[in-house]
Parts: structure tokens; sequence; C-alpha cells
């Protein structure tokens, strides 16, 4: 017998135990020579020893879904007194008594797996299986090498490991099946060496999975490996080419690539001289590209095909009518075209056909589909056209009477023509759970011919389609789980039957844009998502909202409702993520958030007539994005206490008669830090303009602009629509850009200059500080806001020149500075050139086109800096400038990089100042950077405003 070493006291004494326990049982019984060996019940039991299956955080079934088995808590029956080849999860070979097997999968466990754990002193393990359980970061130790006389099976898949893979895991040569997958998302890193080692070495592979794992690397262009029967590489970070003989290696059944974006083209040729054996091919979500080749056909086993967004182009091969297989079609969002082909029909076990988000055009005919197999068509987001009509007679609804099978039908987003009677559909398609028609360019009718048409649908979607009468079959949908029926032509009432509808099941419904006029009492205390939106609905607020625990999405904006917002819509803040009452008749004060605000991201309360101050229990929203609550009666002060909320982007305070001076609390050193919208037009605040906060809009400085990917603000798939003024206009913004940043503080009485600090804020796109009491110079550093488009400083009592740097504003599209008392010449521009004289007039000292008035006397050259540079952009020019070849200058400039105590500058520049000014004079703007290497565009040679003007 040899016994593991024993350094551990516990271990020790459990050894005392067992051995004296072995004694026992030995002397009462007849000696079993098929008994678990004392080594390997020591090296399980100090296997536990270091897990706990207690409190395992059990929120998936995973096990119920993927491995159809339940978790349990498995080592519970592992102790001593009884032998190990009972325990659960233990296989023993009964020659030897030796632990051949581990089966541990969705046992609970919780723990680490340390690198010298016992596991590895079971010297004759052949199947481990660990998956589903939470090992908590832990890595995968190399001792896994120690089993390369024994291991056949290893799966540890779903086991929240991380760390690189060891290389010894290619040393397990007997190694069948290996399962190292992570389940959403794995921290396990793998060198693409160990991967090409394992399918280039391994001669009795039959099973890889490897999903989610970060490999990041390219497959070999040639695979060795004849045992493989599956491979499983999703999500996997492949680049490069997909391997030449990928689709002959003579195994090969089941080959899953999806998730790989930067796993490119050409589809491998296939060598028709070799049978191949593959059923499963998905390699959507992959940059393959291209069209689909003919090839494909000569895959004549497949029977589940997805290359759903490859980046596919052209029409569908003709060759995959030779796939008599093929059960499931996925070529969803690609870009492919041309019109259905009618062969469909002769792919016998064809059950999905997937085709939505493609360029597909021309008719569908229905009789074109394998109609006893069909159970999923879905065709939706193309450009298909042509007549369907589907009434209670006619050849389409004898076709739809032979799809017995189909369950999930979309046509939705197409431009067919027709009119479709909804119970004479329901009724021939008889187990169809899915009906999509939203925007197809049908016209749906209900003549409520038979009520039970079809109780069991689960989901209508009916949008755009001239739904004129809320339909009576809806009454018998127990299982009813989402209800389109928005952007119709329902007038009235909702009847008092549709609380029936889904039964307490309802998850999703809009009814938005009809004619609504009441509802009514809303029972579905299931909903996620409830768009009552653009309605006429009247009335107080449903109460019964309140209940809905599950509520996610609730807006009911655009109405007639009333009354006060009760103090229970606090409480549906806890699941709530948009809550959109805006554009209704509410009064009283806005309900204080109670317990906490969950995840509520977007709150609009706008163009109602709420009163009284806005409360303080808002900063509680800590994931607050958007809070709209202008056109309001809204009193008190500036809520500044919102400048703690994180993620607060969109602050919408317009039309209120908010007062008070805006103070920045000098307690919190980042305040409002992710704003991108701020508006506080319209309403009666006094005082400087907020400068404190312009220093800490971070969000609104330095932003990249992505041209790649246009990001919208959006929760749960939702864009945030608002609506501003923006260039002299209002209008509505459906889809906010996150790198659209407005700053609206006009038609109230700041008073005071304009901040120059203003010009950091260079994301800023829309300025608007009309009607207030600002004085002073438009500052030069507005010219750093390059991307403004629109600018608006009208009815102030702004003095001075107008900067020549807003000539160079190459975006302004709007700009608007009259009624101030500007003086001197207009800037020219390329932009400036565009402007008519209703941007500058009311200024009487302004003269030069487009104004009618000349310009009298002499071109004075302008000033090219603010009286005080906040930001320091313009020191920085001056020394880098300076430092054109002068060994001095570049010792100044380090010096200057390396401080930011402004007066030391000074001091120096005094010194060097003279110098500068001497060669100012010889120079022309735009400064011609001959020696400097980082020359600062917006060039300015001084701060003194006198050293020029002189
Ligand atoms: C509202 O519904 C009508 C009728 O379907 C449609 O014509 C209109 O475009 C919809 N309005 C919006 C804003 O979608
Ligand atoms: C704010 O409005 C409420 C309700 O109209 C009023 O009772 C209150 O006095 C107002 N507060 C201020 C500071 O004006
Ligand atoms: C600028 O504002 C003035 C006064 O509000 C207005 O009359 C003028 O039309 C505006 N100019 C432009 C370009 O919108």
């Amino acid at each position: 017998m040899s016994y593991p070493k024993l350094n551990n006291p516990f271990i020790s004494l459990l050894f005392f135990v067992i051995s004296v326990a072995s004694f026992t049982s030995a002397y009462s019984s007849s000696i079993n020579t098929h008994r678990c060996s004392d080594s390997q019940t020591l090296v399980l039991l100090h296997f536990k020893q270091n897990l706990s299956s207690i409190s395992f955080p059990n929120e998936y079934s995973l096990c119920q879904d993927l491995l159809g088995s339940n978790y349990r808590p498995i080592m519970m029956n592992w102790n001593i007194s009884t032998d190990c080849c009972d325990w659960n999860g233990v296989t023993c070979d009964h020659s030897t008594g030796d632990v051949i097997g581990l089966d541990l999968s969705c046992g609970m466990l919780q723990g680490s797996i340390h690198p010298n754990t016992s596991l590895f002193d079971l010297p004759h393990l052949k199947s481990l299986n660990l998956a589903f359980n939470d090992f908590n970061g832990s890595q995968l130790p190399p001792q896994i090498g120690r089993f390369s006389n024994s291991l056949t099976y290893l799966n540890i898949s779903g086991c929240l490991l991380s760390g690189r893979v060891p290389s010894e895991i290619t040393l397990l040569s007997k190694l069948e099946s290996l399962d190292l997958s992570g389940i959403f998302r794995s921290d396990l890193q793998m060198e693409p060496y160990i991967l090409n080692n394992l399918l280039e070495n391994s001669t009795s592979l039959e099973h890889l999975s490897l999903a989610q794992v970060n490999i990041f690397g390219a497959l070999p262009t040639y695979i060795n490996i004849t045992s493989l029967k599956s491979l499983d590489l999703s999500s996997t970070g492949l680049e490069g080419k997909l391997p030449s003989n990928i689709f002959n290696l003579p195994q090969l059944q089941k080959l899953y690539l999806p998730g790989n974006e930067n796993l490119a083209g050409p589809f491998p040729t296939i060598n028709t001289s070799t049978v191949t054996r593959l059923e499963i091919l998905d390699l959507s979500s992959t940059k393959l590209s291209g069209e689909i080749p003919d090839s494909i056909g000569y895959l004549k086993s497949l029977n589940y095909l997805s290359l759903s967004r490859c980046g596919l182009v052209g029409s569908l091969p003709k060759s995959l009518v030779n796939l008599k297989q093929l059960s499931f079609l996925d070529l969803s969002y690609n870009m492919l075209n041309g019109s259905l082909p009618l062969w469909f029909k002769n792919l016998p076990s064809l059950e999905s056909i997937i085709l939505h988000n493609n360029m597909f055009s021309g008719t569908v005919q229905f009789d074109s589909f394998p109609l006893r197999s069909l159970k999923q068509l879905s065709l939706g987001y193309n450009q298909f056209d042509g007549r369907i009509d589907v009434l209670d007679q006619g050849p389409i609804l004898h076709t739809f009477q032979k799809l017995t099978n189909l369950i999930y039908l979309d046509l939705s987003f197409n431009n067919f023509r027709g009119e479709w009677e909804l119970d004479s559909v329901l009724s021939s398609l008889t187990n169809l759970t899915r009906l999509m028609l939203s925007n197809s360019g049908l016209s749906v009718m209900t003549n409520t011919i038979n009520r039970y048409a079809n109780p069991g649908v689960g989901a209508l979607y009916l949008a755009f389609c001239n739904v004129k009468v809320f339909p009576e079959s809806l009454r018998a949908m127990k299982d009813l789980r989402y209800l389109d029926l928005s952007n119709n032509l329902i007038r009235g009432d909702i009847p008092e039957w549709a609380v029936e509808i889904g039964g307490n099941g309802l998850i999703g419904l809009d009814l938005s844009n009809n004619s609504i006029t009441g509802l009514p009492q809303l029972l579905w205390e299931g909903l996620h998502y409830m768009y009552l939106k653009s309605n006429t609905i009247q009335g107080r607020f449903p109460r019964s909202i309140c209940n809905m625990s599950n509520l996610r999405y609730l807006d009911i904006s655009n109405n007639s409702f009333g009354g006060v917002i009760p103090s229970c819509v606090g409480d549906v803040t806890i699941s709530a993520i948009t809550i959109n009452l805006g554009n209704n008749r509410f009064q009283g004060t806005i309900p204080n958030v109670y317990e906490n605000c969950g995840q509520l991201e977007g709150l609009f309360l706008n163009g109602n007539r709420l009163d009284g101050e806005i409360p303080r229990s808002l900063s509680k929203c800590r994931f607050l994005k958007v809070l709209d609550i202008g056109n309001n009666h809204l009193n008190g002060t500036f809520p500044g206490w919102l400048g703690d909320l994180p993620k607060l982007q969109v602050l919408i305070l317009k039309s209120n008669k908010l007062s008070g001076s805006i103070v920045a609390s000098s307690t919190v050193e980042s305040q409002f830090p992710s704003l991108l919208l701020l508006d506080l037009s319209y309403n009666e605040f006094v005082g400087q303009l907020p400068t404190k906060y312009f220093q800490n809009f971070n969000a609104m400085k330095y932003v990249t602009k992505s041209n790649m990917k246009l990001e919208y603000l959006e929760s749960g798939g939702d864009y945030y629509s608002i609506i501003t003024v923006s260039k002299g206009a209002e209008r509505s913004i459906p889809q906010i850009f996150v790198d659209y940043t407005i700053i609206d503080l006009s038609n109230n009485k700041f008073e005071g200059e304009i901040p120059k600090i203003i010009g950091s804020l260079t994301s800023l796109i829309l300025l608007n500080l009309a009607h207030n009491n600002l004085i002073g110079r438009i500052p030069f550093s507005l010219g750093k806001l390059s991307e403004m488009e629109s600018l608006d400083l009208s009815w102030n009592q702004l003095t001075g020149e107008i900067p020549q740097s807003l000539a160079d504003l190459t975006f302004l599209a709007f700009l608007n500075l009259s009624q101030n008392h500007l003086v001197g010449r207009i800037p020219k521009g390329s932009q400036f050139s565009t402007f008519e004289g209703n941007s500058f007039e009311g200024n009487e000292k302004l003269c030069g086109l487009p104004l009618p008035k000349k310009c009298e006397g002499s071109l004075k050259p302008q000033i090219k800096a603010d009286g005080d540079e906040e930001s320091g952009f313009t020191w920085k020019a001056v020394m880098l400038g300076y430092s054109c070849g002068t060994p001095l200058g570049i010792v100044i400039g380090y010096m200057m990089l390396t401080t930011r105590r402004e007066k030391w500058f000074n001091e120096i520049v005094d010194d060097v100042g003279e110098h500068m000014i001497l060669k100012s004079r010889t120079m022309r703007r735009p400064f011609e950077c001959k020696y400097v290497i980082t020359c600062v565009d917006e060039f300015t040679w001084s701060r003194d405003d006198n050293v020029l003007s002189n």
C-alpha cells in the first residue's frame, strides 16, 4: 500500500480514523478485495475538504438546460464510514477497487482547486467531470498532466476557471473528450499553440470544446487529426482563415465556430472524393463574407446550417437543394438578395427557414415550402412584395391548412400587399404560436368568425397593420405573452374582457399610437413592458401599475392622463428601467423615490403641470442616465445634488420656474461627470454662469469621436428621444447620439461674463446662451469648440469684437449674435460667408458683410487670446512655439509640462516675453510652424491683450 505524503495534520488525523475504520470493517466482515483503497478514499476526502457545497448561487437552471440534470449537493454522502466506491459521483473498477471515474457535475461545489490538490493522486482515473461548479477563478494546475496515462474524458466546463490553460494538457494522450468551455464568458486563456498541438498530435481526441476560452490565434492551415467528431470553438477570438481541409475531416460531425468575428473566408473547398459526415455547421457571426459557395451542396449530411451575420452577399446557391437532410437553415442578418427559390419544398426535413434581415425580394409562394415539415418561417426585414390575401377562403388559406406544423411565422417589415383575416389565419395555422406581421404592408382585419381560433398563440405582432378593432379572438389566448397592436387605427375604449388576455402571464403589451380613449382594469402583474404612448387615454394614473413588480419599461406619454401621480409610483422605480409619463396633464408634485431606485435609467415627466420642488430622493437613482422634467411648473433651486449621479448624461429642466443662482458644491470633486446634454433654458436662474460645473463636465471634453459606430443613448433597445432647440428651432431628437453634447442655458437671467473654460468642452455641438444678461467679450476660446454646429449668443450685453477664431469653426451651421453690443468687423471665413444679416443684427457698431454697414478705416489686428487663460492651452502653444530651434525653449517647454503652477509660467514668460513679442511683429496668422514638432493649430502669441493692439 502506498500512501500520499502526509504533512497536513487534518489529513493525518483523517488517515488514522480511516485506518481504524478499515481495520474495524476488515475485522468485522471478510476482507473485500473490491473495496476502495484507503489512499484513494483519503485523496477524495482531501479534495472535499477544500470545497463547500452549501450556498451555491443557483440563479440559472443551467444544468437542467444544458446537461439535463439538476444541481445536487453531490458530496453529501462522502464520509469515511462507507466505501468510497459507494459515494455519489464515484465510479470504481470493481475488479481492483480503483477509482476510475468522478462525475461531480452540477454538484454544487464551491471553492478553489489548489495547485497541489490531492485529486491528481488518483492514478487510474479515466473520467473526470467537474462541469457546472464554482471554482471561483482557480487555475487549472499543470499537474493535470499527471493523468497522462489514464484520462480519457475531462470536462471542466462552466466552472469559472481563469488563467492560462497549462501546456501539460497536451500530455493527456489518451484523451477522447475535452471540454473546457465557459457558459457566457470565460476567463480562461489558451495559447494558440496548445490548441494547434491538440489538433495536430492527438490520436484519440473525438470531442473538443473550448467555447468562450480566450485563444485569439489562428487555426493551422491544415489539420491532421482524424479522430475528431466534434469541435466547438465558439467565441474564442479565432483569427485568420479556416483550415483548408476542415470540412473533409473523416469523422467530423459537428463544427461550431460562431462568434469569431475575425475568422475570415473564403469558405474552404470541399474535396468531393472523400465522404463528409458534417451534420452541424455553425459559422454565424464570423467574417466569412462573399457569396455562399456552390460547393456547400457537397456537405450532404448537413442537417443544421447557420451562416447568420457573416456579411454574405449574392443569392442562394441552387446546390442547397442537395442537402436532403437539412432541417435548420439560418442565413439571417446578411446581405443576400434575389428571390426565393421554389426548391425548398424538395427538402423534406426542412423545419426552419430563417432568412430575416437580408435583401431578398420578389413574391413569396407558400406552396414552395415543405408544407409538412416546416415549423419556422422567418422572412422579416427583407424587400418582399406581391399581394397575399388570406380571407375566409381562397388558395392561400388552403395552403395554410397544410402547414400543420408551422409554429413561427415572421413576415414583418416587407412590402407586401393584401388583407389577412386574423381568425381565418389563426384557425388554419392551428399550431402557430408566434405571428409577426408588423410593418409587412399587410392589413389585418377581424371578422370575429371564430373567437377561439387558436388559443395557443403566444406572441402576436401586428403593428402598422391597419387594425381597426381590438380583436376579439385575443380573449381566448390564455398563453399570450407578447401583444403588439401599436400604430394601428383602434379607436375608443379597450374592452373590459381584455383583462383576461394572457392570464397572468402577459409580458409585453404595446398599444401605442392608436386612438384609444380608455383602458380596462390593468391586472397584468407580470408585465415587463407596457407602451401606451400617443393615444388619447383620459383618467388618473392606473394605480394597478404599482402592483406590476416586474415592470421594466413603462411609457404612457402623449395621452390625457391627469390628476396627481400617486406616491406608489415611487415604488415602481424598484424594477423599472425607464418610466415615461411625459406630455400628459399630471399635476401636484413629483413623487418621492422611497425604498431605492433600482436600475432606473430614464425618467421622463416632461410636459405636465407638476409643481413644487424636484425631490431630493432622486439622488438615490445611481443608474439614472436621463432625467427630463422640462415643461412643468417646478420651482426651487438648481438640483446640484444630482451632480453626484455617476451616469447622468442628460438633464433637462427647461421651461420651469427654477430660480436662484447655480453654485457648485465645493465638497464633491467631480460633479456631473457623464453629462452630455444640459438644458436649463426658460427658467429664472440668476447670477454667474456655472463656471465650476463647466470645469467638471468631463464627458464633454476629450470625447474620442468614433467614426466607426454611431452610438446612441439607449436602454433596453429603446432610444431616448428628447426635444431641444437646435439651430434656432425646436426639434425633436429621436435618438440621442452620445457624441451630441449640448448646453442650453438660454432665456434665464444669467449675468457676468462667458467663462473661457467653456472652450475646453471640446465636443460641444450646440451652445445656447441667448436671452440672458451676459456682458464682456465673446471668449476667443470658443474657437476651440471645433465640433460646434450651433451657437446662439443673441440678446445679451456682449461687447468687443467677434473673435476671428469663430470663423474657423468648420461645422458651424447656425450662428446668432444679434442684439448685443458687438463692435468692429465681422470676421471672414468659409462658414461666416454663409450667415446672413439676421445673425448679426442689432449690434450698432458691427460692420462688414453680410451687414449693409461698411467698415471704415484700416484693418486693425484683433486680440487673439482671452484675457485670462484658464485652460492653459494657449500657453502651451506659446512655449512650444518658442521652443522652435532654441534649446532654452525646450527646457522651458519641459518644465511647463511638469508643473501646473501658472504663476511660475508667468515669470518665465516675462523673461522671454520681449523676445517673443519682437518676433511676433513679423509673423502673420496662421502661424507657420517651421520648426515646431507639436504644432498647436490655434496658435496665439501672447496672453497680453495690449501687446498686439498697440
Ligand atoms: C401612427 O400610426 C399611424 C397609423 O398606422 C401611422 O400612419 C403613423 O405613421 C404612426 N405614427 C408614428 C409616429 O409612428
Ligand atoms: C413652489 O410651489 C409650491 C406649489 O405651487 C408653493 O407652495 C411653494 O411656496 C413654492 N415655493 C417657492 C420657493 O416658490
Ligand atoms: C437671431 O435672433 C434674432 C432675435 O431673436 C432673430 O430675429 C433672428 O432671425 C435670428 N437669426 C437667425 C439666423 O436665426
